[in-house]
């Protein structure tokens, strides 16, 4: 099973997407994750998606394209993978169908998780993570056991620095502009799926797999 998902900032597509990796055997291929860990190392790619990425703005095509081009190619991904941020423009989503025609493969659904700009909003400004693991809680739905620290590894959450309210509006302009119209794009591919994202993760989990397995 090979898998888009698409949505809003905070619309809880990583924290979907880990479950499905549980469930199903999934890789799970972030490319937020991915070009976080580049800018930890201090890499020529994370200096350059830095400077979009604090600000809020998407990073350019070419970059992301290239990122997923090899990932995609590792051996876990053969079983299957969740794509978790990515495509994020129509030329991105062009790119990945002849990725994945080339070697042979394709898309099974893009799934679209829908939520309010006010859920945005709360679940981005709430969000902490974990800079060693990467787990991420909400200060309210989903708080560590410890406050300010991590529960897998004791390391103080911080608060990423796209999660503060300027950079929130400006990554919903972004989506609204260049990753909504992805939605019409793959509901003309026959393989949209959209779920609502607003209630209780366990819920959202649960109509998530309903969904897939149809
Ligand atoms: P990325 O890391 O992908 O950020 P995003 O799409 O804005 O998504 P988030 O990680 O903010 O949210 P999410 O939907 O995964 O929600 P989560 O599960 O964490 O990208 C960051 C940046 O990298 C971009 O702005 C861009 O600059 C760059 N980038 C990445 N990919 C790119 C691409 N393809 N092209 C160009 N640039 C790219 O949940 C959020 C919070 O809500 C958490 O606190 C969680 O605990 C809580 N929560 C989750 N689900 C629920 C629920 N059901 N109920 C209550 N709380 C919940």
């Amino acid at each position: 099973m090979n898998l888009v998902l698409l949505g809003p900032p905070g619309a809880g597509k990583g924290t979907q997407a880990k479950r499905l990796v549980e469930r199903f055997g999934l890789a799970h291929v972030s490319t937020g994750d991915i070009l976080r860990a580049a800018i930890q190392s201090g890499s020529a790619l994370g200096l350059e998606a830095k400077s979009y990425m604090d600000r809020g703005a998407l990073v350019p095509d070419d970059l992301v394209v290239g990122i997923i081009r090899d990932r995609i190619r590792a051996d876990d991904c053969r079983g299957g993978f969740v794509l978790d941020g990515f495509p994020r423009t129509v030329p991105q989503a062009e790119a990945l169908e002849r990725m994945l025609a080339s070697a042979g493969t394709r898309l099974d659904a893009a799934v679209a998780f829908d939520v309010s700009d006010q859920v945005v909003i709360d679940r981005n400004t709430q969000r902490r993570s974990c800079p060693t693991c990467g787990a991420t809680y909400h200060l309210v739905n989903a708080p560590p056991k410890r406050d300010g620290v991590c529960d897998r590894d004791g390391t103080p959450l911080v608060q990423r620095p796209d999660d503060r309210p300027e950079q929130i509006r400006q990554r919903m302009a972004e989506y609204r502009a260049k990753t909504a119209p992805l939605k019409e794009f793959y509901r003309g591919h026959g393989i949209l799926r959209e779920v609502d994202g607003s209630p209780a993760p366990d819920e959202v989990g649960r109509l998530l797999v309903e969904l897939l397995s149809r």
